[in-house]
């Protein structure tokens, strides 16, 4: 049998060992309970839980969600349930489960990045954390994520002060990625996932009005592939950290496509919402890829699509 398995944190001490590299992302799982009744999460390579904030938030007005071409637009707003409810309720359900599950992070400083670091550390159930810099840092209004310095900073602060796997998750509305990536890798992070959603609007004609109460929102699902798949490619040759590429994965070629382009694991996000079930459909295609193609481990496969120069972004 091909091994499956990888290591999405080769740097840490401890690794993040998973028996496969097929996540579910952030915000299109839930807290992985609500799927625990569809099918066996155990089967996932990791869960990486909705954002969670230092207090409880409501999330944005409605409406938050608009279908489009090719994906769809949200503007939730993080809503979730505050850090100290998510020890409390939801990581003793996470501890009773093989599957790792991966907290995401969200703060509006740095200071609160780290604080709900320093929480969360130790705390069963808790297998690792992903930062989520595509938010604003209150202090000005700039998303940490679109600059080198205040990504790196807020991904160093953590790393001081949390003994967890770190992977970082960058943001692709900015000109260019890859000295946001390197300063990631060299402040500390174990892993980069590429990407969260791209800024988008859609128009409600019959209220002549922005769509979304909050007028922009994130771009995703299979129309945003093809820029992650650029995002992973850009990067995997400047860093030597694992890439965990995001954006459409719904199918087993997706997923193929991102590790040949240099990602170690892919997270399945939008494709949740209209296949459930997509996730599992891609470990299998993967396992049966490997057999095929007669590959001793999935690992022979990533970064195949690299030249050997560094490619151009
Ligand atoms: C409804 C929804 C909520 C999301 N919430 C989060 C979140 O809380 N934290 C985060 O880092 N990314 C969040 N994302 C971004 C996804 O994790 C993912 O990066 C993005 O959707 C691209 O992948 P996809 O095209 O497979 O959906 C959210 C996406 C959607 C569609």
């Amino acid at each position: 049998m091909p091994s499956l398995a990888v290591n999405i944190a080769p740097r840490h001490p401890t690794g993040l060992h998973l028996m496969n590299p097929v996540l579910t992302a952030s915000g299109t799982f839930g807290y992985g309970t609500e799927y625990a009744s569809l099918y066996d999460v155990n089967r996932l390579g990791a869960i990486v839980a909705k954002a969670v904030t230092l207090r409880p938030r409501r999330g944005n007005a409605m409406p938050r969600i608009a279908e489009v071409p090719g994906g769809m637009l949200n503007a939730i707003g993080l809503q979730n349930v505050g850090v100290e409810a998510l020890i409390r309720e939801k990581a003793p359900q996470w501890a009773a489960w093989d599957v790792p599950v991966i907290a995401n992070v969200a703060g509006a400083s740095l200071d609160e990045y780290v604080t709900i670091a320093e929480m969360l550390d130790g705390v069963p159930g808790v297998a690792g954390l992903e930062l989520n810099i595509s938010c604003p840092n209150v202090a000005h209004g700039l998303d940490f994520g679109t600059d080198p310095a205040m990504a790196a900073a807020v991904t160093q602060a953590v790393r001081e002060r949390s003994s967890l796997p770190l992977i970082v998750k960058l943001t692709p509305n900015v000109t260019d990625i890859r000295p946001i990536a390197t300063a990631v890798a060299e402040a500390g992070a174990d892993a980069l996932a590429v990407m969260n959603t791209l800024s988008g609007l859609t128009v409600d004609l019959a209220r002549k009005r922005p769509a979304l109460a909050s007028t922009t929102g994130g771009l995703s699902g299979p129309a945003v592939r093809s820029i992650a798949l650029r995002l992973v490619y850009a990067v995997a040759p400047l860093v030597d950290i694992p890439i965990i590429g995001i954006g459409g994965i719904g199918e087993t070629e997706d997923a193929l496509m991102f590790l040949m382009a240099g990602a170690t694991a892919v997270q399945v996000g939008t494709a949740n919402f209209y296949n459930h079930r997509a996730p599992l459909e891609i470990i299998a295609g993967l396992a049966a890829y490997c057999a095929e193609e007669e590959l001793d481990s999935i690992m022979d496969i990533v970064g195949a699509a690299l030249p050997q120069s560094a490619p151009i972004a």
